[in-house]
């Protein structure tokens, strides 16, 4: 047995390891903010101490109580493990069931140093995205999972494993909730609260469920968003176009590489010069500036030579949107992507302060560091709107920018003519009054999402790259097979992901497990992953697959501003969906599954769920994915068929006639004439 292994099975050790330095060479998350009183305080302690035999509770209190003085939270670094984190072969992990094994392995992926934005702390991206609290519920974990057998399923509390369950072979293994609350319960500062207590997580979306496969999974949806922004401001293609915007950590720093792809020039401003550094040397961005001007002067020889090139600029957004207002530079694409879900912990940092400076503030200071930041979006959308009054098109990424924006009251508001009313009445409750779409209103809802695509992803668990290549292949063919009769709506989309996959392989886009991401339909989704299990059965993949998703998907994400932006119906604030969503895929063949309060646009702001499912080559996986991806994507086309988006009525109809055993209600549209005479 290896070193590795063994110390799985011990779990929390019964005598305490030693204690380890406070490593200042990894990205370490910032210090939270400090809301609990001396007693909660105490509860903290209290709470963290369950983990431990009493006879270390005297050490651990002293220990645990000086962690939450230095950083706001418990998170147990005496417990990091010693051995290296990554996913390694799914036969090396200590398992009597292969199910658990890839839940191992996809939990290690999302901690692999290569791939967590603050490992030592859990997160894994968007700067709370959290798959444990602590070091002790990691270890747990990897116990329960190394003892459980295929009758049993795990159950995860916002982190905290709350044991092992009696349940059947097709029961999902692990049932994952991530920061439910009472809905009162669900404000910013009753995520610092109550996280501090120990007792729940921000899950984002796939960090707390497992799925996360670093920013290859972001790369991809970034292209299409991209290309399909570049197609409204024409049909010329992106060849010496400039698009700017922010970020340069876990997600947003794909942007580079997408714009890369998508064949343009790119501006990525980044504050931290830790995640500056991490994607340039991963090649993920060219060149990094930090002074404008030089800058400038290069992205205008790259943009007259129309050459295909990335930069980051080394310093705050806020700074370079100034720079390009005031000497009119002309900018073709814009949007921002720091992380605005989490404003006043770390996610946006105000101009006129340095990285550490800010990072000070916001602890000491929070109120002043609030304005400063409220000041900073003011002036960061004055920027943006001289910008796009010369031409430039301007989405919200995703990321609250515009929410933030419009709660520090900066002009993000459009004027609405009295006929815009009528229409916003009538169709549109909400978001219309921004002055900007989100890249989900005018992009992702009406040309993927609507029809059924979405990000579909697969890890190789024999972490082989020649297995990742047959995937490719395979997924290719069935892609170009189904093409060929393809309807004319989703052709571009087609398109699109059959010029992705054939390229994936040379973009390098592998950072941790052997993954890939692309978008497909229903169809799609269960034919590819089809001749995957077939690939596994006959030994041409050496390795069982893990299927999953993002929940930034169809199907998986209530998000107003968001994933739902594009429901008009009103039920955009309902969070029906997403829930169902996680059940349907329980008994439908899941290994495990996921639901999170708080994903990409905050605590209290977004439902969302996901899945992973093991294929093994065997005839249970066959019957498990077909019934559970048809499931998985047509909910969310009906749900978005029933609020009368067209591209959803057509995508609905259409899988009713491919599977007669779906009967799905459609909607009636009322003439507006009828309601006008009202
Ligand atoms: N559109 C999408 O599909 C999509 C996908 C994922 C995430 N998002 C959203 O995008 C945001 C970013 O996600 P992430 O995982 O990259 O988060 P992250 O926290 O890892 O990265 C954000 C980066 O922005 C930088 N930053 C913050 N303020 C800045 C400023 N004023 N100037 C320059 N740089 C600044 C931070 O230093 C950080 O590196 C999140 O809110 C996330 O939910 C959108």
């Amino acid at each position: 047995m290896t070193y590795f292994q063994k110390a799985i099975l011990t779990g929390i050790p019964s005598e305490l390891p030693q204690k380890q330095e406070y490593d200042c060479s990894i990205n370490h998350a910032p210090k939270r903010k400090d809301l609990l009183t001396k007693e909660e305080k105490k509860l903290a302690i209290r709470n963290a101490l369950r983990y431990f035999e009493p006879k270390h509770h005297a050490v651990l209190a002293k220990e645990f109580a000086q962690e939450l003085h230095n950083y706001g939270r418990i998170y147990m670094y005496r417990f990091r493990p010693t051995y290296k984190m990554y996913a390694r072969h799914i036969d090396e992990y200590p398992a009597k069931s292969k199910q658990a094994a890839a839940i191992m392995l996809m939990i290690q992926n999302n901690l692999d140093y290569a791939v967590a934005q603050h490992p030592h702390e859990l997160i894994t991206y968007g700067g709370n995205g959290a798959v444990f609290q602590n070091w002790a519920q990691y270890l747990l974990t990897m116990q329960y999972l190394a003892e459980m057998t295929d009758e049993q399923t795990l159950v995860m509390y916002s982190g905290h494993p709350l044991g092992l369950y009696p349940s059947h072979k097709n029961a999902p293994r692990v049932v994952v909730t991530n920061g439910m609350m009472i809905p009162n319960y669900s404000k910013p500062d009753d995520w610092e609260k109550f996280n501090a207590l120990g007792v729940t997580q921000y899950g984002q979306m796939t960090a707390g469920s497992y799925m996360y496969i670093g920013p290859q999974g972001i790369v991809h949806g970034t292209t299409i968003t991209v290309l399909n922004a570049g197609r409204k401001i024409g049909n010329d293609g992106l060849g010496g176009k400039l698009f700017v915007t922010a970020g340069l950590g876990g997600m947003s720093g794909a942007q580079p590489k997408a714009s890369n792809i998508a064949g343009c020039v790119s501006i990525t401003a980044e504050i931290n010069p830790k995640a500056t550094h991490t994607r340039h040397s991963q090649g993920w961005v060219d060149e990094v500036y930090s002074d404008l001007k030089e800058l400038m002067s290069r992205v205008e020889k790259a943009r007259t030579n129309k050459e295909v090139v990335s930069f980051a600029y080394q310093g705050n957004v806020v700074d370079l949107w100034e720079y390009l207002a005031a000497n009119n530079i002309k900018v073709d694409l814009g949007s921002d992507q720091t992380s605005l879900h989490n404003p006043w912990a770390g996610g946006y940092y105000p101009a006129g302060l340095t990285f550490e400076q800010s990072n000070a503030l916001m602890a000491e200071n929070p109120s002043l560091f609030k304005e400063k930041v409220q000041e900073s979006l003011r002036r960061q959308v004055d920027a943006i709107n001289q910008l796009t009054q010369n031409g430039m098109y301007f989405f919200d990424y995703g990321n609250a920018f515009l929410l933030e924006a419009s709660r520090a009251e900066a002009a993000v508001y459009k004027e609405v003519t009295s006929y815009e009313l009528q229409v916003t009445n009538s169709s549109s409750i909400v978001n219309q009054k921004f002055r900007y779409p989100s890249y989900v209103q005018d992009i992702m809802g009406p040309m993927c999402f609507d029809y059924g695509f979405g990000p579909f992803r697969w890890v190789c668990t024999s972490g082989k790259s020649e297995d990742l290549d047959t995937s490719d292949r395979l997924a290719m063919e069935v892609l170009e097979k189904l093409a060929q009769n393809s309807p004319v709506e989703i052709q571009q989309q087609m398109r699109d992901n059959i010029q992705w996959i054939k390229g994936a392989k040379e973009n390098r886009l592998v950072v941790g497990s052997q993954a890939r991401i692309l978008y497909a339909d229903a169809q799609g989704r269960i034919k590819i992953a089809s001749a995957f299990n077939r690939a596994i059965r006959e030994g041409k993949i050496s390795a069982p697959i893990v299927l999953g998703r993002d929940h930034h998907d169809v199907s998986g994400t209530d998000s107003p501003y968001r994933e739902t932006s594009n429901i008009y119906d009103g039920s955009a604030f309902t969070a029906d969906m997403a829930i169902q969503n996680v059940i349907g895929d329980s008994f439908r063949g899941a290994t495990w599954v996921s639901i999170h309060n708080g994903g990409g646009v905050g605590w209290g702001e977004v439902i969302n769920g996901g899945f992973g499912m093991l294929l093994d080559g065997s005839e249970t996986a066959d019957k498990n994915l077909e019934m559970m991806l048809f499931w998985d994507v047509n909910n969310g086309i009906s749900r978005r068929s029933w609020a009368r988006n067209e591209g959803a009525v057509f995508a609905i109809k259409r899988a009713m006639e491919q599977n007669p055993n779906l009967k799905v209600t459609l909607p009636n549209v009322v003439d507006e004439v009828v309601l006008e005479k009202l």
